[in-house]
């Protein structure tokens, strides 16, 4: 596991409760990325400075800490001058709270559009690094040789990236105009779907295993080209369904992702139904649980919700919560079972099992119902094909004339 430090500067102006909480948030993101955080700093300044920005006594200091294996990473966003300059003092790979949540967001981003937005994200950020000092270019793409690309080469990488950045653009317009509707897309796995939004740390990975148990990782053929976050859950009255995780929420989302992070988030649309994880010992549970609801509400994601209130290990008084939702522990397990109660109530109430019949004239309708519903049985007869299938109510309406 790679080794990493966090850095932040705190302002004048700025309060320590602020500073400690945005860089817990970091230490919960870089974990997230797959890393070991092993300590961090914080700097204090009136401002910060523009070379190296924390100054370059603290950068001395970090030199003097830091292996050459290991990673800086610092929570606020750095000028790509700044970084260059870090890397040149320091003698480790540095990154940026953006950069970080960048590698996040790509790790999670599975539908084409989604893809596309990160790899876009990913190129605009590079971009004004590419034209930075040579030397601190070779060193930011991990190269080796000590002195940088000469200007010639800038000058083919710039084109290169900004032709990439074109191509992109051009077909995510093109994405979005085929975009399949989140019916047909589900319909593909016909099995029903189920996602887990919150906060980051809110515990979606933790009930995503808890739920699924370690092993059931969906590694079959047909899934591998899914989201490697989906797993199959065995409810108690022997159905599955599918349960993904999703990118977490969160606080000091740097400007430039936002549009990235909300086609990561667009993923969310193809479920049938969302569980709503909150960490209700959080002292901001409230403020948390209406931002991840505002958002929802914003990319048009319309889905019923079950909110989950977790770790209540932590708050034991959530445990007499009787409101709409279930209070659980992700990490005793305490409280899983009634969620998945909710969860087969749910579906037992929205898909419904129906026959219908389709005259030879009609086999297209027949092939629709296939692809949109679960078939449970067919049959053919002398006049055509009886099929009776477990459809959600949107299917039932449209087959409504073929039901018998
Ligand atoms: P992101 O991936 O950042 O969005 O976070 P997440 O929502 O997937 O949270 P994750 O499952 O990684 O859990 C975050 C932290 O909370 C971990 O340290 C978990 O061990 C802890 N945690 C999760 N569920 C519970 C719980 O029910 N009780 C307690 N005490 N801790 C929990």
């Amino acid at each position: 596991m790679q080794r990493a430090y966090l850095v932040s500067l705190q302002l004048a102006g700025e309060s320590d409760w602020d500073v400690e909480d945005s860089l817990r948030e970091l230490k919960d993101l870089a974990e997230d990325a797959g890393l070991e955080v092993v300590d961090w700093f914080v700097q204090k300044r009136s401002e910060p400075e523009p070379a190296t920005f924390i100054g370059s006594g603290k950068a001395q200091e970090l030199a003097a800490i830091v292996q050459e294996d290991e990673l800086v990473i610092f929570d606020n966003e750095l000028t790509p001058a700044q970084q260059g300059n870090l890397v040149d003092i320091i003698g480790a790979a540095v990154i940026d709270r953006t950069q970080l949540i960048l590698d996040i967001f790509a790790q999670r981003a599975w539908t084409r559009e989604g893809k596309i937005q990160v790899e876009l994200a990913q190129l605009n950020y590079m971009l004004p690094r590419l034209v930075g000092s040579g030397t601190a270019l070779s060193r930011l793409g991990g190269g080796i040789g000590t002195r940088g690309p000469g200007e010639t080469k800038l000058e083919t990488d710039r084109r290169r990236v900004r032709k990439r950045i074109a191509d992109l653009k051009a077909e995510l317009e093109a994405v979005r105009s085929v975009r399949a509707t989140q019916r047909a897309r589900r319909s593909k796995m016909a099995v029903p779907h189920v996602a887990l939004v919150g906060y980051t740390n809110a515990g979606k990975s933790t009930l995503l295993r808890a739920l699924s148990g370690a092993d059931t990782f969906v590694a079959d053929q047909l899934f591998a080209t899914l989201d490697p976050t989906i797993r199959r859950w065995d409810l108690p009255d022997g159905r599955w369904v599918f349960l993904g995780d999703t990118v977490g929420f969160i606080r000091r989302l740097p400007h430039t992702l936002v549009a990235a992070f909300r086609a990561t988030l667009e993923e969310i649309l193809y479920a049938d139904l969302l569980l709503h994880v909150i960490d209700s010992s959080h002292p901001q549970a409230r403020e948390q649980q209406l931002a991840v609801e505002q958002v929802l509400s914003e990319i048009g994601a319309a889905q019923p919700v079950i909110n989950v209130y977790n770790k209540i290990d932590l708050c034991p008084e959530t445990r007499e919560f009787s409101g709409a939702g279930v209070a659980v522990s992700g990490l005793t397990g305490e409280n899983l079972d009634r969620l998945a109660e909710e969860v087969m109530a749910f579906f037992n109430k929205y898909f419904m099992v129906q026959t219908f019949r389709f005259s030879f004239a009609d086999l297209g309708s027949a092939s629709k119902l296939r692809s949109l519903g679960r078939v449970l049985d067919e049959r053919y007869t002398a006049a055509g094909v009886e099929i009776t299938a477990e459809v959600d109510p949107v299917t039932a309406g449209l087959m409504r004339d073929y039901r018998i």
